[in-house]
C-alpha cells in the first residue's frame, strides 16, 4: 500500500478537522483502487503540495505518469478541466480523470521546480512565458473571476474595518478601485489562477510546464499580480525593493505580453488581500507565530509600495 506523506496528512487534518482525518484514512484505499483501474504501478515515493498527494507511476507500454488525488474541496474541481483545454500546451497533459474522487492521471515531468532557480529574472521570465502559453479562450462552465468582484469588495471593506492593520485609507481605496474597474470586466480567457514558481516544473517536451491550476476565466494580468506577490519574499534581499518590484513587472509583462499597469494594479490588490488573509488565517508556509508576522508585514510593504507607484 502506498505511504501517505506524514506532513501532508498532518496539514490536511489541521486544516480540515474530522472530515480531513476521515479522508486521509481512506486515501490509501482510494489510491490503490485508482492505480488498479488505470493500470499503474507506483514508481517512487509520493510528493505533495497543500491539497494533493502526487504518486509517480508506471504504466505498461505508456509514458511515465503521476496520480494526483486532491482533497475534495470546491476549489479543486476545475483543475482537470483546465488541463483538458490546454491539451499539453504550457501545462502537463491529462491522461485520465475521476472527478468524484478528485483524481487525475497526469503526464510526469521532472522533480524540479522553478522555485529552485536562483536567477530572479529567469524565474519571472519563465512564469511570464508560461502565462502567455496558457492564455487561451475559456470554455463555458469554468468559474468566471468577474463574478467574484462583489465578494472581493465586501471582504476588503470588512477586513479593513475589523482587523488591526497599518494599511492607510488610500491603500484600501486603491484596492477597491481595482476591484471595481478591473474585477468586474474580466475577459473569458483561461488563466492558471495560482501561478507561482513551485507550480511550474522542469520538463523535456517544453522546458517548463505548469501544474496545479485553479482553471479560472479571467484577466491574465490577475496571474501576473499573483506571481509578483509570491516573489516578494525573494525580492526583500534586494538593495532597492522598489527597483526590484519594477524589474519584476517589466520582465513578467514583457514575457507574458500583457499590460504593465494592469498587472501592477492586480498585484496591489493581491498584496492587500494577502495582508488581510495572513492576519485572519495565516499562510500555508506559516499559520501563526513570528514567521506569519514577517510574511504579513512583507505584504503590507508591497501593498504600500504598489499603491504609491502610478
Ligand atoms: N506532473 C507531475 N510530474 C512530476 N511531479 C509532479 C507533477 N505534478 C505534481 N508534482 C509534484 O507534486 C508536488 C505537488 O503538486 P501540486 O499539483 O502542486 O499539488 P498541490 O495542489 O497540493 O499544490 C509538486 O510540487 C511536484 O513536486
Ligand atoms: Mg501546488
Amino acid at each position: 500500500m502506498i505511504g501517505i506523506p506524514e506532513a501532508f496528512a498532518r496539514g490536511t487534518i489541521e486544516r480540515e478537522g474530522e472530515v480531513g482525518a476521515t479522508w486521509i484514512a481512506e486515501l490509501p484505499v482510494i489510491v490503490t483502487e485508482l492505480l488498479g483501474r488505470w493500470g499503474c504501478v507506483p514508481d517512487g515515493g509520493a510528493a505533495h503540495g497543500g491539497v494533493g498527494v502526487v504518486v509517480p507511476v508506471r504504466r505498461h507500454g505508456a509514458a511515465d505518469a503521476v496520480l494526483k488525488v486532491s482533497f475534495p474541496h470546491p476549489g479543486n474541481v476545475h483543475e482537470p478541466d483546465a488541463f483538458a483545454v490546454w491539451g499539453g500546451r504550457g501545462a502537463v497533459r491529462l491522461y485520465e480523470r475521476d472527478d468524484a474522487r478528485f483524481a487525475m492521471l497526469l503526464e510526469r515531468v521532472r522533480a524540479s521546480d522553478l522555485g529552485e532557480v536562483e536567477d530572479e529574472d529567469e524565474v519571472v521570465r519563465v512564469a511570464g512565458l508560461i502565462s502567455r502559453r496558457l492564455a487561451v479562450p475559456a470554455p463555458p462552465g469554468l468559474p468566471r473571476l468577474r463574478e467574484r468582484a462583489g465578494a472581493w469588495e465586501e471582504s476588503l471593506r470588512r477586513d479593513a474595518e475589523e482587523l488591526a492593520h497599518p494599511l492607510s485609507r488610500r491603500v484600501i481605496d486603491v484596492a477597491v478601485a481595482t476591484v471595481r474597474e478591473l474585477g468586474g470586466t474580466q475577459p473569458d480567457v483561461l488563466i492558471h489562477g495560482d501561478l507561482h514558481a513551485r507550480n511550474i516544473l522542469r520538463a523535456d517536451r517544453e522546458p517548463w510546464l505548469a501544474v496545479d491550476p485553479k482553471g479560472y476565466a479571467g484577466d491574465p494580468a490577475y496571474d501576473g499580480g499573483n506571481l509578483l506577490k509570491t516573489r516578494a519574499p525573494a525580492l526583500l534581499g534586494a538593495d532597492d525593493l522598489r527597483r526590484a518590484v519594477d524589474r519584476t513587472l517589466d520582465v513578467f509583462t514583457e514575457a507574458a505580453e500583457i499590460d504593465r499597469e494592469r498587472t501592477r494594479r492586480w498585484a496591489q490588490l493581491h498584496a492587500v488581500q494577502a495582508a488581510f488573509w495572513g492576519r485572519r488565517h495565516g499562510f500555508r508556509r506559516a499559520r501563526s507565530g513570528p514567521q506569519r508576522d514577517v510574511l504579513t508585514e512583507i505584504m503590507d510593504s508591497l501593498a504600500q509600495l504598489l499603491t504609491d507607484r502610478s
